[in-house]
């Protein structure tokens, strides 16, 4: 088993309750995190990665983001809301980049570490503990819709980002003006807020594409198979209702087409708007 190695970091001056305070989205990215590692560790270290892409990352998306951003061996690769750490460890494994896992859920940054043995630091991407300009390449997949203040948390990871470098998001991105039966605590942004979030931030935005929708089934195989075990053990929990109910709203909005999945890749222009 990998050695856990964790940094603790919070903001300056927000107590941790203010970072996310549904009780949903807490029981979808902390209980559920504890209980994904649980599971993966019970079924064997194959399972890990796919049980712990938490965001819809599916192999053919974090491909492309990773040729997108081309990243390359020895790059050190920032993962923000990173999760129980899937992508960062299928980027380190498949192109020998060093991620740094940052993420503010304490079960969530147990599992990855537990999991991975890569390096996490708990902390709101608000207020990234590092030093500026001090990464080569970020990755923010899943995250933006689940925090109301995006620009504070995009002008964060610009900072921390060399001049030049490469962001790979993955953003959930509202097609209706008014959703219903939105997951608690998630903010979609629209196409042109998201747009001015990144100019704003400093952000050019190179290529957006829709999520593919291809999923290899031995992918998708392994991740139900943790997942079964997950339900079979907490079903009977408060916890995994909520967490439920979160994952089965976006799947509605979704399949309605009021959401889209979307991969974008943009470069840090070195100064901001
Ligand atoms: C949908 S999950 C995606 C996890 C991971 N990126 C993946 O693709 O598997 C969203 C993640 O964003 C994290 N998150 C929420 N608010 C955050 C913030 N202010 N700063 C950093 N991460 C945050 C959550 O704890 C959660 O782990």
């Amino acid at each position: 088993m990998p050695s856990a190695r964790i940094v603790a970091r919070r903001g300056p001056d927000r107590p941790p309750e203010t970072m996310m305070t549904a009780a949903a989205m807490v029981a979808e990215f902390d209980d559920v995190a504890g209980w994904t590692a649980d599971a993966v560790r019970d079924l064997g270290d194959r399972y890990a990665i796919p049980a712990a892409c938490r965001g819809s990352a599916s192999p053919i998306a974090l491909a492309w983001l990773a040729e997108a951003c081309e990243l390359s061996r020895g790059m050190r690769l920032l993962d923000v809301g990173a999760g129980v750490g899937g992508p960062a460890a299928w980027a380190a494994e498949r192109f020998g980049v060093r991620p740094v896992l940052l993420e503010p859920m304490p079960a969530a940054c147990r599992a990855a570490s537990t999991l991975f043995g890569l390096p996490v630091v708990l902390a709101d991407g608000r207020w990234i503990p590092l030093r500026t300009a001090s990464v080569d390449a970020a990755w923010c997949l899943g995250v933006l819709c689940t925090v109301e203040e995006k620009a504070s948390l995009l002008r964060e990871i610009h900072r921390v980002l060399v001049p030049g470098g490469a962001l790979g998001l993955i953003v959930v991105v509202a097609r209706g003006k008014r959703l219903r039966r939105l997951p608690d605590g998630n903010h979609f942004p629209a196409q042109a807020e998201l747009d001015a979030l990144l100019g704003d931030a400093g952000f050019e935005v190179v290529e957006q594409i829709d999520r593919p929708a291809e999923v290899p089934r031995s992918w998708t195989r392994r991740a139900q198979e943790v997942a079964a075990i997950v339900e079979a053990r907490h079903s009977a929990s408060q916890a995994y209702a909520l967490a439920a109910r979160q994952t089965s709203r976006l799947a509605d909005l979704l399949d309605d087409g009021e959401l889209s999945m979307q991969l974008i890749h943009a470069t840090n222009l070195g100064s901001t708007a």
